[in-house]
């Protein structure tokens, strides 16, 4: 027996890869590989979306000696312009490149807001959100309260419950972080209702981390952006990426807008904890910002999603399965009848080289450490992603889908 002690505190990895991770055990190969049905994995296509005419993606970029150079804290000068004009023409907003820091990918900026939050500042999250954020609030220490997110309020509370005060001392800072469209749900704040939430956010002592990772995923596309009167002097932090609509997770760039005086703070940090972001990835994304070329990809991305939704939602509503997705993202977001439970699910799935996400690992209401004595209200929900599946697999996908299910059903005796 070895005695050696790592000195670093230990955390678990994301859900998602706790997912990943299950499955190779029990399938005995990597999801994503040949002869796997990757329904949980939260990753766009990467190649043209041909039926709707989706544009070519990028295949190289030059690098030159000054790319070569430390890059800058914030962000290279042409991808904040392309960020800055992208928003300003898709959006009517006037943000300036200052208003811009790129990071290297979505995650970081999300991690970074978090880690430099104040003391006073309270975060409110979604009972259900995305799995990353229970892993990022808890690492960064930082305060936060869930809001119902239920059937009866069909996954898609108020505005006015994440900016409640009842009950909260007075300077309280109020900060929800919303995905939007959000991850797991697909459920979308746009129109009059995002207007009055980017209204909430900037009154004072309140604020809002708007993660809009899926904000091509929605006809039309969606962002907060359009709403902020005054982003100089407010609280409103939005966060983009290249991963979702762009079709790139793998080129690692995503940025977040905020005030001029919040991107220097992140800036900053930048400057000892981070040394910027790699200048070729940051070309990539300028070329897929190209205007022309962006045009053509949003429609395809919106179009090509928008078909995919509504069949695979068609579908597992013909099944008998509770369908509560909104009108965004690529995810749908389902129920199981009573009796039943994701986690076997999951299991079963896994023998046949599939596996959906647990809404266990979307919970933000569970101890972020295992705990066998929690029971998640959520135990017979499951999020199902339509992100990395062909056009051409959809009826092996649900063919699939539907072996494992009915099976299931019958072995436990559910009509
Ligand atoms: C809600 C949400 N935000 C942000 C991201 C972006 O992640 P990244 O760019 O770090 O891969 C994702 C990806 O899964 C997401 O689902």
């Amino acid at each position: 027996m070895s005695s050696y002690q790592s000195f670093l505190n230990h955390i678990p990895p994301m859900g998602i890869y706790e997912t990943l991770y299950a499955f190779k055990d029990s399938f005995g190969r990597f999801m994503g590989e040949e002869g796997t049905h990757p329904w949980s994995q939260g990753f766009p296509l990467t190649t043209p979306l041909e039926k709707f005419g989706g544009p070519e993606l990028p295949a190289s970029v030059t690098v030159t000696w000054e790319d070569r150079f430390y890059p800058k804290a914030w962000g290279h000068p042409e991808l904040r312009e392309a960020i800055g004009d992208y928003y300003n023409s898709q959006y009517g907003s006037s943000i300036t490149p200052e208003n811009i820091m790129v990071f290297a990918g979505g995650r970081p900026g999300i991690y970074t807001v978090m880690a430099f939050l104040k003391k006073h500042v309270k975060v409110r999250i979604g009972n259900i959100e995305w799995p990353a954020y229970l892993d990022i609030l808890t690492n960064t220490d930082t305060a936060y309260e869930t809001v119902p997110f239920t059937k009866e309020n069909n996954f898609h509370p108020s505005n006015q419950e994440y900016f409640d005060r009842s009950g909260l001392e007075g300077g309280t800072g109020l900060m929800p972080i919303i995905s939007n469209p959000q991850n797991p749900s697909g459920q979308t704040r746009y129109g009059e209702e995002l207007n009055a939430l980017i209204k909430m956010a900037e009154q004072p002592g309140n604020g809002i981390l708007l993660d809009e990772a899926y904000e091509m995923f929605h006809s039309p596309s969606v962002s907060g952006i359009e709403y902020v009167q005054d982003l100089d002097n407010s609280n409103v932090f939005l966060a983009g990426a290249c991963t979702k609509g762009l079709q790139s997770p793998g080129i690692r760039i995503g940025w977040i807008i905020a005030s001029k005086a919040n991107i220097e703070i992140m800036a900053n940090y930048s400057s000892f904890g981070m040394g910027g972001v790699s200048h070729p990835s940051q070309h990539y994304a300028v070329d897929l910002l190209e205007p022309n070329r962006v045009k053509k990809a949003r429609k395809a991305v919106e179009e090509h999603y928008n078909w995919q939704r509504e069949r695979y939602g068609n579908a597992f509503k013909e099944m008998g399965l509770g369908v509560y997705t909104g009108n965004g993202g690529f995810y749908h977001w389902l129920e199981l009848p009573e009796g039943m439970n994701s986690d076997e699910l999951n299991k079963r799935l896994f023998k046949n080289g599939a596996a959906i996400l647990c809404a266990f690992d979307c919970d933000m209401g569970r101890p972020h450490s295992k705990d066998p004595r929690y029971q998640s209200p959520y135990d017979r929900f499951f999020r199902f992603s339509f992100g990395p599946l062909l056009p051409e697999s959809f009826e092996s996908d649900i063919q699939l889908f539907r072996e494992v299910y009915e099976a299931y059903k019958r072995d436990v005796g559910v009509e």
